[in-house]
């Protein structure tokens, strides 16, 4: 098979590297890609928001299958296309990928399907969002509808601090993204998040995941894409996947092949885990990253059937199977991060720590000759497996201090929740 990856993080790195591993592989592109994908792949620098120049590099590479990792093409309508131009694809549909891309679609959906989520209301102007925050007071959630790159989502703490949030989502603070928001009831509980490779009708439920959105040790500090990952989260108990299944997922892609916009792909949700049973938080319509890096990992399975299999509507006929180690990854970021990058710092001795415990996934890396630069704000993914979480992590963190790089920092207890669960 002759495979285009799309996208240039770490996510990506890990796709390719699982890819890389199937004996169906001819030939592996990845566009743009990264420092990391260079060298098992050929790069491709082309801008991937110009939709007819992936469209031409599929066609002169004769690719059988474009794997799309990142959200934004999936939400501007890449796979579809990809997909006129008679291109099997693995990523969601432009009116699919509403589920990550309007947050407002998704709690319609969630209406009408019967899925558990937060009580909420959805506004186009400030007097209306601000009547219904008074009516409902605090803590109480208010989001931007659109994708906001992390940003768009305030859980606030009183009525002022909310108030701020909707004349800020008012303001145009986040474009188009804001112009309407979501206002929606706090939920308290411990967050999870659920994988589910969907091919419009079946779904395969994909092991557990968990990351750290915050950048400082604690979970303290601004929100991040995700400072690292573990797998399995303990907290998603082998009954709380199968009443995800039931009550969130299946009703979710019911609802999408009724309405007539069947989702294909890797559907990712995002959970609070409540007294009462799992609530939905958000859906996104891609791989988490760095949970991917986890998850590739962790699976024995050839990815290309299971990516193949989405894309063709075949999930029926596959079960993957996993490792029953556990894959820990801690994200490397440059100092600064999240709120101030430096791109150019040179990284040493990152390159011969791959084992068949540890692979050092490349996030936002290029090369200058024979030098490795932070091109990023998270820039490697030391990631390893162990037998317990202690094991694991103890392997990422030894390969972490191998890594010569005074630039970057990483946050030193990934994978704290789950080792208060492992009895210390
Ligand atoms: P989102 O971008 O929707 O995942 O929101 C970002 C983060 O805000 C989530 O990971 C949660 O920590 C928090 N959050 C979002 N919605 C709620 C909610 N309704 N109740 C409590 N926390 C929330
Ligand atoms: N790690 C969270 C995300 O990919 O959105």
């Amino acid at each position: 098979m002759r495979v285009l990856v799309i996208g240039s993080g770490g996510r990506e790195h890990a796709l390719a590297w699982a890819i890389a591993k199937s004996p169906r592989l001819k030939k592996l592109i990845v566009a743009p890609g990264n420092g990391g994908t260079q060298t098992m792949a050929t790069n491709a620098p082309i801008d991937i928001t110009d939709h007819a120049a992936v469209v031409a590099l599929a066609k002169s590479e004769l690719i059988d299958l474009v794997v799309i990792g990142p959200d934004a093409p999936a939400v501007a309508g890449l796979a579809d296309d990809v997909r006129a131009a008679g291109i099997l694809c693995f990523g969601p549909s432009k009116a699919a990928a509403q589920l990550e891309g309007s947050k407002a679609f998704t709690k319609a959906l969630c209406d009408e399907a019967g899925v558990p989520t937060a009580a909420y209301g959805a506004f186009d102007n400030e007097a209306d969002a601000l009547a219904y925050l008074h009516g409902k007071g605090a803590p109480i959630v208010v989001k931007a509808d659109g994708l906001a790159a992390g940003k768009g989502v305030r859980v606030a703490e009183t009525l002022e601090e909310a108030e701020d949030a909707v004349r800020e989502c008012f303001s145009g603070a986040f474009g188009e993204s804001g112009s309407t928001i979501v206002i929606e009831e706090f939920l308290a509980g411990e967050e999870a998040s659920v994988f589910a490779l969907c091919d419009g009708r079946n779904i395969v439920m994909l092991p557990s995941a968990q990351d750290h959105k915050r950048v400082w040790e604690g979970d303290r500090g601004p929100n991040t894409g995700g400072m690292g990952a573990y797998s399995p989260a303990p907290v998603m108990t082998p009954k709380l996947l199968e009443r995800t299944r039931r009550e969130i997922i299946e009703p979710t892609i019911g609802r999408m092949a009724e309405r007539g916009t069947p989702f294909t792909g890797v559907l990712f949700a995002g959970l609070m885990i409540a007294s009462d049973g799992p609530k939905l938080i958000e859906y996104n319509v891609r791989f988490g990253d760095p949970e991917c890096q986890v998850l590739m990992l962790r699976l024995k399975s050839d990815v290309l059937d299971l990516l193949e299999a989405t894309a063709k509507g075949n999930l029926a006929e596959v079960t993957p199977e996993w490792r029953d180690e556990v894959a820990l990854t801690v994200v490397m970021a440059v100092r600064g991060y999240p709120v101030s990058v430096e791109k150019g710092s040179e990284i040493k001795g990152a390159e011969a720590l791959d084992s068949a415990d540890v692979q050092v996934f490349h996030a936002g890396t290029a090369r200058d000759g024979d030098r490795l630069i932070a091109n990023g704000g998270r820039v490697l993914n030391v990631t390893a497996l162990g037998r317990t979480v202690r094991e694991a992590q103890a392997r990422a963190y030894a390969a972490v201090d191998r890594i010569d790089w005074p630039e970057g920092f990483c946050r030193r207890d990934i994978g704290w929740r789950a080792l208060e669960r492992e009895g210390g």
